[in-house]
């Protein structure tokens, strides 16, 4: 055999082996578009990192190519580290139009050594006021984590680092409406909502520390598409379309929602004077 012949069985072997070790992680170039914040938004390093940027004049955001009617959704984020007060990284699946659906995570800065907010909510046919908030167990300014939203017929799931945080089950047996017939797409934006965002509006953002950044990779998108207005799932369906919480994962739910969470709409009765949202009724 000679050193040609060689080289060019050696290289599908090589792409096989890289195939294989970059499975789970899918390039942004092609699958996001960047969307707003002229130029402040970037994909670097061949399509393996995406970085967002917030300045006193501008935000910036990206959002999936395509649409989709169920999925499973993985990105590592390292959100704005330091000072991030007033800086909020939003990453949520939406519809459009008034009656939308969408399923959030929102990560609400805060001054150095103070905790950030993990918000979550959820709107089904327009109608949201679904928050829950946590404190996390890290830091999410100093690493990358993986947050993930399972998103298919019997529930929604809100991970972190492969734990799930939060639930939302198909409860439309018992009158609640659930998000299954309105395609949704991956968006992601870093904005500044100083008004509110940071112990009501307190504590300002300090533009002195700009521009403020948030890191994106490891995106991974396992997906039904949508055609003519139908839910088309690949033939090698993921595990992730029927999967539900097992009795582990329920524990582990559990333990967060007690330990962790800070805010849950479903114990606020003041704001919901007329009674709770009827989903508050389920024990899970
Ligand atoms: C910022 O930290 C303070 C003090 O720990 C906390 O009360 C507040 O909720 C935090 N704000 C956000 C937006 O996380």
């Amino acid at each position: 055999m000679n050193r040609e012949s060689a080289a060019s069985l050696l290289l599908p072997f090589t792409l096989i082996y890289a195939l294989a070790v970059f499975a789970s992680a899918t390039s942004f170039i092609g699958n996001v578009d960047i969307t707003w914040g002229d130029g402040r938004g970037l994909i670097l390093e061949n399509g393996n990192l995406l970085q967002l940027s917030l300045d006193h004049s501008s935000g910036s955001g990206f959002q999936s190519h395509q649409e989709f009617l169920f999925g499973r959704i993985d990105m590592q984020i390292k959100v704005v580290p330091g000072n991030s007060a007033g800086t909020v990284t939003a990453y949520y699946l939406s519809s459009q139009g008034t009656t939308h659906d969408e399923i959030d995570f929102e990560f609400l800065g805060n001054v150095s050594g103070e905790p950030y907010t993990l918000h979550t909510n959820l709107y089904s046919q327009g109608k949201g006021n679904r928050e829950q908030q946590f404190r996390l167990w890290f830091d999410p300014r100093t690493d990358f984590h993986t947050y993930s939203i399972l998103w298919n017929p019997s529930n929604i799931i809100w991970y972190v680092d492969n734990t799930p945080i939060r639930v939302f089950p198909n409860l439309e047996s018992k009158g609640v409406p659930y998000p299954k017939s309105q395609p949704m797409r991956l968006y992601s934006s870093l904005w500044d909502a100083e008004d509110w965002a940071t112990q009501g509006g307190r504590v300002k953002t300090d533009w002195s520390q700009a521009p403020f950044t948030s890191k994106y990779r490891g995106y991974n998108a396992d997906i039904c598409t949508v055609s003519g207005g139908r839910s088309m799932c690949p033939a090698t369906n993921g595990p992730w379309l029927k999967q539900t919480l097992d009795p582990a994962s329920l524990q582990k739910l559990r333990n967060v929602q007690q330990n962790n969470m800070i805010y849950d709409y479903c114990k606020d009765s003041r704001r919901f004077p007329g009674g709770l949202l009827p989903e508050c009724s389920v024990q899970l």
